[in-house]
């Protein structure tokens, strides 16, 4: 079972920072997973709409400009960090969630995201890229069918694989809170992975691996690793 630090390694470090990304990889995580806005000015990795949680400032994300943007302390003295820059963290062979919580255009999205990657050693192969919004990854896979595609979703719904299917995707990430043995046993039979998000307690790791979940995403890789691979 693979292990994402979610937000990268988001306890020890502020989330969705090159810190938080880094110390990922110096843990031994699998992959990173993180949130992404399309900005006026490129993709940036953030979480929320607002910025009071993170920079204890009022304000929109994207009511500000990027130099503004760049000047905050989000934590540690850590700024928010750009997609490419974020992708640059990441070792050969690593895997990484691309989070999509804000896009306007499709075509420069995938163009953006295909220049930073081509600027970084991350292979497309190991790119999974989600969204609550299905109708945004419907159009990114209709313009980058290569790229892996993570049906997002904090409900067990009734057709649970349905969006998956529509989709093409390559797994459906689903709630802890949302997920049970038999959502898995579905969704692996049909030939969908299954990524399970927020996984910070041993019993729910050890439960998701023996029903043969694809990945978690944790605060705490750290915590996961040494429980899952002791
Ligand atoms: O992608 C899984 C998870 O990160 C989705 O929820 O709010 O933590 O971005 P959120
Ligand atoms: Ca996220």
């Amino acid at each position: 079972m693979r292990v994402y630090a979610h937000r990268g390694a988001s306890k020890q470090a502020p989330e969705n920072t090159l810190k938080a990304f880094n110390l990922a990889f110096e843990i031994g995580a699998d992959g990173i997973e993180f949130d992404t806005y399309q900005h006026n000015d490129g993709i940036i990795v953030f979480h929320d709409r607002t910025l009071i949680r993170r920079a204890n400032t009022q304000g929109y994300l994207l009511s500000e400009s990027w130099d503004k943007l760049r000047t905050l302390d989000i934590g540690d003295g850590e700024q928010i960090p750009t997609l490419s820059e974020t992708l640059n963290t990441i070792p050969r062979g690593k895997w990484c969630n691309i989070e999509i919580k804000h896009l306007v255009d499709v075509a420069l999205w995938v163009n953006d995201v295909k220049t930073a990657l081509a600027q970084s050693q991350v292979l497309e192969e190991n790119v999974l890229v989600s969204s609550f919004n299905h109708h945004w990854l419907r159009d990114i896979a209709a313009l980058w069918p290569e790229v892996k595609i993570g049906a997002l979703s904090a409900s067990y719904e009734l057709d649970c694989t349905a969006s998956a299917r529509a989709l093409c995707a390559y797994s459906v990430n689903i709630a802890l809170d949302a997920v049970d043995k038999s959502f898995v046993e579905r969704v692996l039979a049909e030939g969908f992975n299954v990524y399970v998000y927020t996984v910070d307690e041993p019993e729910d790791m050890r439960m998701l691996e023996k029903w043969g979940v694809t990945g978690i995403f944790t605060n705490v890789p750290d915590k996961a690793l040494s429980v899952l691979h002791p």
